[in-house]
């Protein structure tokens, strides 16, 4: 491998991100991947609009295969978002033999199976770090730090929207619309921030965990989800009068072979160490029955914090270039999915 070319699907928020650390840290990035990266093309809607970060006007195009099938680029990093078009266009890449990098849980809570397939057949990699908790590594500790272990319990804070909003309105007593407005703007959100506040976005992100953590192929529809959008400043002031907090907390438990996902608004005590979780950040607490408690924490959207993940993802890549084992280390969930029961 002497040089590696990339293409980018999307430059908002995060693929800003990307394009200023793949150009920022050059030097950093060769040393560890052993070869230069280079920014080939990038897909927009809009080729006109003012950008983030500053760019080289020839890297911009309205055309998909500019990037899924051009010779010249062998890993496209998708950060466009939605389900369909991402679908396609990953699926596509694929099947033209480029390793492929996501940040959208959105597709790969719904399609990571089958993508991860596709994938496989073709030889290429499909790393997704960035789709969950932003720039903490979880997805890569589940995967191989935590490997050896029987993971029984999962809990955290795993969206950065609703974590901003309710620390905001508790913290600042601001109101709700307010304080969701300052989370788009500081490109927390999603495009449709319905997601972030009615909870899918973390249900996703639970999904991806629990299938990840507990080794079973977890849908979407597995778990149980309510957002934030009617919370009130009378829920936080009530709970802080007692000595609470609350916050949008993921749940996911496994006892005797059966599995439970939730998220919904609970109240903590001050004194949990997700209670102290504040702002964008995001917290997962994982138990193994052999390492027991761990915990993991940082920031959990925004342009850099993520862009960390997928460039992340990128090294893992280029690596696996490197040692020719593209595509090999996809290991399919081991356990049949059983859900408990309400009354059980
Ligand atoms: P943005 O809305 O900021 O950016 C989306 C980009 O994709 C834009 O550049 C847009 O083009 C382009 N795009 C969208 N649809 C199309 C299309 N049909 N054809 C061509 N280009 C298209 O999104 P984000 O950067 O915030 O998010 C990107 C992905 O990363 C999403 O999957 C999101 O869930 C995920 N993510 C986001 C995080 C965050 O903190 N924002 C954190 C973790 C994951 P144009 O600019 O021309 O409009
Ligand atoms: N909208 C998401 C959040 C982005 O707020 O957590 C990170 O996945």
């Amino acid at each position: 491998v002497t040089h590696v070319s990339v293409g980018l699907l999307g430059l908002g928020t995060v693929g800003s991100g990307v394009v200023r650390m793949i150009e920022g840290n050059r030097e950093e990035l060769q040393h560890r991947v052993g070869c230069p990266v280079f920014i080939e093309k990038i897909l927009v809607q809009n080729v006109e609009k003012e950008r983030l970060v500053s760019i080289n006007n020839e890297w911009l195009t309205q055309h998909p295969e500019d990037v899924i099938q051009n010779p010249n680029i062998q890993v496209v990093i998708e950060v466009m978002g939605g389900i369909e078009l991402a679908r396609e266009y990953i699926t596509l890449a694929l099947q033209n033999k480029k390793h492929v990098i996501t940040a959208n849980k959105d597709l790969m809570a719904l399609y990571g199976a089958e993508l991860l397939q596709v994938a496989h057949e073709n030889e290429c990699d499909l790393f997704y770090e960035a789709s969950v908790a932003g720039g903490i590594p979880i997805i890569r500790s589940l995967v191989d730090g935590l490997a050896s272990d029987k993971i029984t319990k999962m809990m955290g804070i795993v969206n950065g929207t609703t974590n901003y909003i309710l620390t905001k309105m508790d913290k600042q007593q601001r109101n709700y619309e307010e304080v969701l407005k300052e989370a788009q703007d500081l490109g927390y959100a999603e495009a449709d921030p319905t997601s972030d506040v009615e909870g899918i976005d973390a249900a996703r992100k639970m999904a991806i965990l629990s299938t990840l953590g507990f080794s079973m192929h977890i849908h979407l529809d597995d778990v149980t989800v309510s957002g934030i959008s009617k919370v009130t400043q009378e829920d936080l002031e009530y709970a802080r009068q007692f000595g609470y907090t609350l916050k949008l907390i993921g749940n996911a438990k496994k006892d005797n072979g059966k599995v439970e996902i939730s998220v919904e608004p609970t109240l903590l005590p001050d004194s949990h160490p997700l209670a102290s979780v504040h702002n964008e950040y995001n917290a997962v607490y994982v138990y193994g029955e052999s390492v027991g408690e761990t915990m993991f924490f940082g920031p959990g959207a925004g342009q850099l914090p993520t862009a960390t993940s997928v460039v992340s993802d990128l090294v893992a890549v280029v690596k696996n270039m490197r040692l020719g084992v593209n595509g090999k280390s996809v290991v399919a969930p081991q356990f049949d999915k059983q859900l408990k029961q309400p009354n059980e």
